[in-house]
This record gives structure tokens, sequence and C-alpha cells, in this order.
């Protein structure tokens, strides 16, 4: 059967903030043959709260899964040539569940989730200094709203369930990839409670340079060490899926999205760099087997382990909040676009925002910054400024946000990045890849698979000990096709404009004081 003859596949489960998806790749090709995405809700119940069904992930997962496997048999492709499956999630959102049960105790606190902005002052406040960096030697992060511990504080603090579980030793804590992994491998009938080096390094409770929790960091937050899961590379066999037509195939490749996107843009070596437009928008570079740690407001992150007894690779990090996210809100919140796709269309009926810009601060601003108090501002608004002015403003804010983090890591690592490899939902819009190109006066350039999160975390699972179908061997590894962007404004215009923008920054930092 023409299943006989495809070779070795092997399968991504990406869980991002805005959707899940399956994908199953050829692993001696790197095609992508099938796939299924379904979108997830997100519920804001109080102003900053930002909030995840753990079941609707779950299930939305499964459906993924068994899509997948349906357009594969209309393929004619057998299932059963799957050797393995990767899991790549949105990082940081945390989940609480009991043990017992197999019940969430408590819905997924996402990642942009800002209930905790008061704890985080009042922490900063108690270190010497009032230095939000006070955990960054171990850590490389700075104590924000943004990372899982704070988050977990929070559950243990406010949520009886959580507090009874922890006292009863039935908490389990963990990121998407953990309740995913543990449900996927058997939950409470004998699932696997584990996590990988790259997601473990966003919680804030985990050594960067030890590779393991840190008991002085769970002191601090006060977290009992028994509930965390046991932290592995992120490439090796971590159990079996239980259920379904995948039963029996192994779970062997583990990272948080934005470490998948490095690898499935193959950045293995130092310097090398890439920036992922989903929900919100990471510049990741590699910074090889050291971490180096910035002075401009960067974090500094696992970027991957490929198997037990490989070295960690480390990167710099700029995270950027708010992305795609402020395309939905103009489509969810402002009515003003019916589908997130529209936007392009509506922003290129103008050549200029007309001195409109919009700084989309609706969770704080993140790196460089690091300010949870910022709130959003849309400024330069005349009689003449409409819809079309605003999306491309919109637009404009991923591109100038970029800037920004691009600059903070020229500067930490010292050498500029003469292109800019991107990838992620949004890179579809060829106006914003322009206008991308545009502000930060270098190319960009964008390969023509776009799921590069899926396919590096799917060459993580397959080339893991015990599954060996995908070689990392550099010789082995494909080539990707590109497009390319050139700027196409003068140096000159584009300072302009992007010292307007900082202007209008420096006005949402000081919105509520
Ligand atoms: O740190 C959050 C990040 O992992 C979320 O990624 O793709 O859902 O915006 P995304």
């Amino acid at each position: 059967s023409e299943g006989t003859k495809m070779g070795p596949l092997v399968a991504a489960i990406d869980q991002g903030t805005s959707s899940s998806r399956f994908l199953v790749f050829n692993a001696k090709t790197a095609e992508l043959l099938s796939h299924h995405h379904v979108e997830i809700r997100q519920s804001f119940p109080k102003e900053g709260w930002v909030e995840q069904d753990p079941i609707e992930i779950l299930q939305s997962v499964y459906e993924c899964i068994a899509r997948t496997c349906e357009k594969l048999a209309k393929l004619h492709i057998d299932v059963s040539n799957i050797k393995a499956v990767g899991v790549t999630n949105q990082r940081e959102t945390t989940l609480v569940w009991d043990k017992v049960t197999g019940e969430p105790l408590y819905n997924a606190i996402v990642w942009l989730d800002l209930r905790t902005q008061s704890t985080v002052e009042r922490l900063i406040n108690k270190t010497p200094g009032k230095n939000k960096n006070h955990l960054k030697d171990k850590t490389g992060l700075p104590i924000s709203t943004y990372f899982s511990a704070v988050k977990l504080r929070w559950l243990m603090d406010n949520v009886e369930e959580v507090a009874e579980a922890v006292l009863t030793h039935r908490a389990m804590f963990g990121t998407v990839d953990s309740w995913l992994i543990w449900c996927l491998t058997g939950g409470q009938r004998g699932g696997v409670h584990v996590t990988d080096v790259t997601n473990a390094s966003r919680t804030m409770l985990f050594n960067i340079h030890t590779l393991d929790w840190d008991p002085e960091l769970c002191r601090y937050f006060d977290v009992p060490m028994e509930i965390l899961p046991k932290v592995k590379s992120s490439s090796e066999i971590y159990g079996f899926m239980s259920s379904g037509s995948l039963a029996g195939v192994p779970i062997s490749g583990c990272l948080g999205d934005q470490s998948a996107a490095l690898v499935g843009q193959m950045c293995f070596q130092d310097g090398q760099a890439k920036n992922t437009y989903g929900t919100g928008c990471f510049l990741l570079r590699n910074t090889g087997v050291k971490p180096v740690m910035s002075d401009h407001g960067l974090l500094t992150t696992v970027a991957y382990k490929l198997g037990k007894d490989m070295p960690a690779c480390y990167a710099l990090e700029g995270s950027v909040a708010i992305a795609g996210a402020v395309v939905r809100w103009l489509k969810d919140n402002m009515r003003i676009i019916h589908s997130s796709s529209e936007i392009e269309k509506l922003a290129g009926e103008v050549d200029s925002s007309y001195g409109c810009y919009f700084v989309p601060a609706f969770s704080g601003l993140y790196a460089p910054y690091w300010e949870p108090s910022a709130r959003g501002i849309i400024c330069g608004l005349t009689q003449f400024t409409n819809r079309s002015h605003l999306a491309f403003a919109a637009l404009e804010a991923v591109c100038f946000q970029t800037r920004e983090i691009l600059d903070a890591m020229n500067h930490d690592y010292g050498v500029p990045l003469t292109q800019l490899q991107v990838d992620g939902g949004m890179t579809s819009n060829n106006l914003l890849m322009q206008l991308q190109a545009d502000i930060l006066c270098i190319p960009v350039v964008k390969p023509s698979m776009s799921e590069t999160t899926a396919l590096g975390v799917a060459m993580a699972a397959g080339a893991a000990e015990g599954v060996s179908v995908w070689s990392l061997a550099p010789a082995d590894l494909a080539t990707v096709p590109t497009e390319r962007y050139q700027p196409q404004i003068n140096t000159e215009e584009s300072e302009f404009r992007y010292a307007r923008w900082k202007k209008a920054v420096q006005r949402a930092m000081n919105w509520e004081t």
C-alpha cells in the first residue's frame, strides 16, 4: 500500500494560546502531510484576567488528532506509520489538577493574565533596591506577572480546592505540556508527570544553570516541590499514547512553542535567530551552550536540550505580549473586522496611519520595559482618522515592538542581525511583512512552510533515542525555501516613525500614575 511506501511519519501537537493543532510530517523529507486545527476559547472573568478551560484544551487536542487521522486515511496513508508524537505549547500558562480524580482544580491561568500584578509589585518592593531582576541570576527572568510561579501562588492562596489538594498531597502543577502529556499517557491510570527544560525555564522555579527545580526559589514562592513535574530533556521518550488510533506511540519531544520554532527554523548555530508572530511575538537568538544575561530587558531562557546526554543550549529572548491579539481585539471587541485576515485589506486601503499610533499594552508591557502597570493607548487621532488608519497602526505596533526587542538583542549580543527570520500565523500578512522590513531597515525572511513550531517539535520527537527516525545532523537538515521582503523606505523616514512610536510608549507607560 501507499502507507508502507510512505516511510516513517512524526506527529506534532501544537497547543497555542489561540488554537490547538495536530500535524503529521514525513520524517525523511520534512513534508507536512496533513493537519487539523481547532480554535480555543479564552475567558476574561474580570479586567486583566485571562483563563482557559483545561478540559477544552485537552478535547481540542483529541479532536485534532481524530480529524487528522481521518484526513490521512482519505489520503491512503496508514496512521501506523506515525512513529512518534511531539508536544509543543503556549508557555507559562499554569494548571493545577488532582492526581487522584484527574480533575483540574481551576481554569488554566493564561500567561497574559494580570491578576498577580499587586503580588508582583509587593515582591519587587521587598527586594533590596526594589529590583525586579532580583531572581535573574538563577532564572534569567525578571519578577513579572508573565511567569508561572506567581500564578501558582495565586491559585494556592485563592482557590480552596487547590489549597486542600496541596495539603493532602494530591495536587499536581504543570504548564500545558505537562497537563497534556499526563492526560495523553493515561492520566490517573498511569500518566507521567513531566515537563522539559524549556517549559520549566519559564516558571521562575527553575535554575537555568543546574537545569533543575531550585529549592531556594521554591521557598521564595512557598511552593512545595512535590507538586512539580519531573524535568526532562526536550527529546526523549516520556511515555506512550494510552488510547485512540495512536495508542502505544511514544511521546518523545517536548518544547515550549518559541523554542520549537527556533528548532523548526534550524537556528542551531550561536547567533541565529527567529521571530514568531502568534498571539504575542517572540524573538529568540541562540547563544549556544552559555547563558547570556541581558542588560537591555531581554530574558535568558533555555532554548532546547535535544537528548538526555546532550548539552542545553540557551537563548536571549525578546517577548512581546500582544501581536496577533491586537487583531483579535479589533475583531472581537471593536468589531471593525469580521475575520482576522480582513485586517490586511483594511490596512492596505491607506499608505500610512497618518500620525495615528496604537500601543496595545493590554497586559502591561513586556520586553524591554517589563511594566505591568502600562495600559493600551491610541493617540494622534484627527477628524481624518478612520478604521483603515487604526488597522494600519495596529500592524505597525507589531513591527515597532519587534524593532524594540531587535535593538535590545543587537546591544546584548554585540553582533547585529542582518536579516530577520520570521514565522507564525501573522506572517501570511504580506503588508505586515513589508512594514516589518521597512521599520527594521533589514530584510525579513519567511519560510514557505509556515508551521515551523510544529516542525521543530516533530524533529525533536523523531530524533529521540529509541525512535531515531529523524536525523538532526546538519548535512541531513532540509533547506527550507523562503520568501524575502526588502526594506522599501529610507532610514530617515523609518527612524522618524519609530521615534514617534517611542513617544507613544512613554504615554502608555505612565498611564496609571
Ligand atoms: O510565552 C507565551 C508563548 O509561548 C505563547 O505563544 O504562539 O500562543 O502566542 P503563542
